[in-house]
């Protein structure tokens, strides 16, 4: 089948979709989007969230034809959505400063769900950051250094606001 689909601003056309194709197979096999990771593919870990009409959703859980003219943005569309396009997004830049990426694996999907709570909730508690981030599995950094990215990336955008 065919898929049309709006990935990080543009209109991609992709043939050949077979049924049970999933939204991160989309895009990493067919879009050559491999920022978002394929940890678990049950909906369990969060490594492969992506924003789904401005929701963020477990792409390995999506049909790609449920993403049939929806909008996706994925971890590369927050970079050159600030502007150039080699331009981080401040809690990409965060993520890198603070140490919270280690193997890298689930940084995508946290990257995501952390500008997701920043974006609604732009002065978040360490409570509500952990709330927000508790579907997102790393098996390396022990979370602090996590914390501390979502802290400094918040008050970054508030101080740029
Ligand atoms: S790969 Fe989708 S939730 Fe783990
Ligand atoms: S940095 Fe390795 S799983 Fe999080």
């Amino acid at each position: 089948m065919r898929v049309n689909v709006h990935v990080n601003g543009v209109r991609e056309t992709v043939d050949d979709v077979w049924e049970g194709e999933s939204l991160l197979y989309l895009l990493r096999e067919r879009m050559g989007l491999p920022g978002s990771k394929n940890a678990c593919e049950q909906g369990e870990c969060g490594s492969c969230t992506v924003y789904l009409d401005g929701v963020p959703a477990c792409s390995c859980l999506v049909a790609a034809g449920q993403a049939r003219e929806r909008s996706v943005r994925t971890v590369e569309g927050l970079a050159t959505a600030t502007g150039t396009a080699d331009r981080l997004d401040p809690v990409q830049q965060a993520f890198v400063e603070t140490g919270a990426v280690q193997c890298g694996f689930c940084t995508p999907g946290l990257i995501v769900q952390a500008h997701d709570l920043i974006e609604r909730n732009p002065e978040p508690t360490d409570a509500e950051i952990r709330e927000a981030l508790a579907g997102n599995l790393c098996r390396c950094t022990g979370y602090e250094k996590i914390l501390d990215a979502v802290r400094v990336a918040a008050r970054r955008k508030a101080a740029a606001q």
